[in-house]
């Protein structure tokens, strides 16, 4: 355990935006949090920040308070059956080493998930998603530290209350619960989900005869490193916002006067639409203001070029969705939490 005071945030979110914790403690074990809460803070009082890869996260300003970076590590076969393999894994372990993990072991189910930045602590909080697939397809149960009780608690995937890009961990167990490993049932038989986007472009692209689970894994890295920028080189979060979900009433309007607006049903009666293809609309894309910008490539993910200020990044994201708003009548909500 490390515990640090007026300690730089900066390489530990993929903004690379600057802010100060007033306290900072990392933590290898479970152990080591319960030492960490019932001798040196008060979950009751003190404001606590659990920190994984920081990679859907926006500083604007320095925190007063705790924030504890996981860094519980392991990945482990806890039992198989005819159909599944079942494997934990630390929240503190980086999530594509994990997919790669699964990769190299052939265990089917997380290759549409490849290079999605961040930790597999954060993966049951964001309910992460890409090419058709999200965590709660994948997700057995976790194990979390509960901060009030100071004990450790299961949760089953009913337990979750996943949607899309939520969980209950977003909603009414926020600030609550730290996660300290995720279960996750792997299919012995793959299930590909090649047909959401470009996959089966790519794949042919990369003349691939025989489909396998490394080839889809490396199709999805190649779309997405084609489109999306590496948080190592220019600072960002990945999508920015989320694709809103509006009646399909008011989507069959805009269809109209818009008859190129991408939308997807989203249950009865609603459709989701591209935020990206809203935001390109409004002459977003591109936009760069100091070091914050639009990325060319993908309007959904703001970027932080150098030194841009959280302020900076929120103040363009709200004149983004203000404009938004008044040109399509939709209004855009924010995936990365803001601090
Ligand atoms: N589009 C535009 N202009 C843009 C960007 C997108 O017109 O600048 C259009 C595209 O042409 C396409 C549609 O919008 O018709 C959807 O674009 P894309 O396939 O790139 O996906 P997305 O909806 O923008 C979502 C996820 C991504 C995920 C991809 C692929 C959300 C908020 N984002 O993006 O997740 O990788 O699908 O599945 O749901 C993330 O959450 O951080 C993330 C990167």
């Amino acid at each position: 355990m490390q515990i640090h005071h007026h300690f730089s945030l900066r390489p530990y979110n993929s903004f690379g935006i600057e802010a100060l914790a007033r306290s900072f403690a990392s933590f290898n074990t479970a152990e080591e949090l319960s030492e960490l809460v019932t001798e040196q803070l008060h979950p009751e009082k003190d404001q606590i920040l659990v920190l994984g890869g920081g990679s859907n996260i926006l500083f604007t300003k320095d925190f007063d308070g705790w924030v504890l970076h996981n860094r519980i590590k392991g990945i482990g076969l806890l039992r198989e059956d005819d159909r599944h393999f079942y494997l934990q894994a630390g929240a503190g372990e980086n999530w594509h080493g994990f997919v790669q993990y699964c990769i190299d072991h052939n265990y089917a189910g997380a290759e549409n998930l490849s290079l999605i930045p961040g930790n597999v602590g954060a993966s049951p909080i964001q309910n992460i998603g890409a090419y058709g697939v999200e965590i709660k397809d994948l997700f057995h149960e976790l194990e979390a530290f509960d901060l009030f009780e100071k004990q450790v608690r299961t949760f089953r995937s009913a337990d979750c209350d996943f949607g899309y890009r939520d969980s209950i961990f977003k909603k009414s167990a926020k600030g609550r619960y730290v996660i300290l490993n995720v279960t996750y049932r792997l299919n012995k038989k793959p299930d590909f989900h090649i047909g959401y986007g470009a996959i089966t472009q790519e794949l042919e692209r990369m003349g691939v005869q025989e489909l396998d689970i490394r080839a889809v894994s490396e199709a999805v890295m190649h779309i997405r490193s084609s489109k999306l920028p590496d948080p190592g080189q220019t600072g960002n979060a990945g999508s920015f916002f989320k694709n809103p979900v509006i009646s399909s009433v008011q989507y069959t309007d805009l269809a109209h006067e818009y008859p190129h607006i991408p939308g997807y049903v989203a249950g009865e009666g609603f459709t989701k639409v591209a935020a990206g293809w809203l935001i390109e609309q409004c002459g977003w894309k591109g936009y760069r203001k100091g070091d914050a910008g639009c990325y060319p490539k993908q309007a959904l993910v703001l970027v932080n070029y150098g030194n841009a200020s959280g302020k900076e990044i929120l103040d363009l994201s709200q004149a983004i969705i203000d404009s938004v708003e008044k040109k399509f009548g939709i209004l855009l909500e924010r995936e990365v939490n803001v601090v």
